[in-house]
C-alpha cells in the first residue's frame, strides 16, 4: 500500500474524529477537543494516509499522532497516537512515530514523553523498541481506573538540519 505522512490541517477534522471513534475504546477526544488540538499553536498533529489515486480525492486516514509543546520547555509530549485497526501490525505505528520524533527534533526538543496504559502490550512493546524507557508509574490514570506508565526518550534536536 502506498502511504503518505504529512502534517494535519483543519480540513482533517471530520476524518480524525471518525478515526478517533474507531481506534480507541475509551478516553476518546471529542470533536471539540480535536478541533482545539488542530488549531492551537503549541500542538502539532501528523497523519498517515493511504495515498489516493489521482482523481479519487483525499486519501483515507490510517493513523494520527499529536505532539504537545510547552513554551520554554525542551520536553515535548506525545499526547495522542493511533493507527486504524485494519492497518495495524504493518509498521505504520513505527513510521508515524519516527515522523513525530523528526518533527520534535526539528523544533529543538530534547525529550519526548508519553503515557501509555499499563495493559497496552502492543504500544508498550513498540515504544520500548523505539528507545523509550519507563520513567514513572501513574496509578488510576485512566477513566476506567487503569494505571499508566510514563515513558521518555532522548531526542537529537536539530538532527534533521545537520543531516541536510
Ligand atoms: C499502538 C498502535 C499505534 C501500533 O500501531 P501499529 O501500526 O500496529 O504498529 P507497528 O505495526 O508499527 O508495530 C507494532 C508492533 O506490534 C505488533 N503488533 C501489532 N498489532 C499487534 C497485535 N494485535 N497483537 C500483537 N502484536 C501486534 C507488530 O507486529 C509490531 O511488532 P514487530 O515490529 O515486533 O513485528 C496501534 O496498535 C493502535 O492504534 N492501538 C490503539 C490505540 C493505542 O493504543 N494507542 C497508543 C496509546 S499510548
Amino acid at each position: 500500500m502506498n502511504i503518505r505522512l504529512r502534517p494535519a490541517t483543519s480540513h482533517d477534522l471530520d476524518a480524525l474524529y471518525r478515526l478517533e471513534q474507531i481506534a480507541f475504546t475509551g478516553d476518546r477526544f471529542s470533536r471539540r477537543q480535536l478541533w482545539h488540538l488542530l488549531n492551537r499553536a503549541h500542538a502539532e498533529t501528523w497523519v498517515v494516509e493511504a495515498a489516493a489515486a489521482e482523481a479519487a480525492g483525499p486519501g483515507r486516514l490510517l493513523g494520527y499522532g499529536t505532539l504537545l509543546f510547552r513554551q520554554g520547555s525542551r520536553r515535548v509530549r506525545l499526547y495522542s497516537f493511533c493507527v486504524h485497526p485494519e492497518a495495524r501490525g504493518g509498521g505504520l505505528g513505527r513510521r508515524l512515530l519516527e515522523a513525530l520524533e523528526a518533527c520534535a527534533e526539528a523544533r529543538g526538543s530534547e525529550w519526548l514523553s508519553l503515557e501509555v496504559r499499563a495493559d497496552n502490550r502492543v504500544a508498550l512493546r513498540l515504544y520500548r523498541r523505539m528507545g523509550f524507557r519507563l520513567e514513572r508509574w501513574l496509578p488510576a490514570y485512566y477513566e476506567d481506573g487503569c494505571a499508566a506508565w510514563q515513558m521518555v526518550k532522548g531526542l537529537e534536536p536539530g538532527a534533521m538540519a545537520r543531516a541536510g
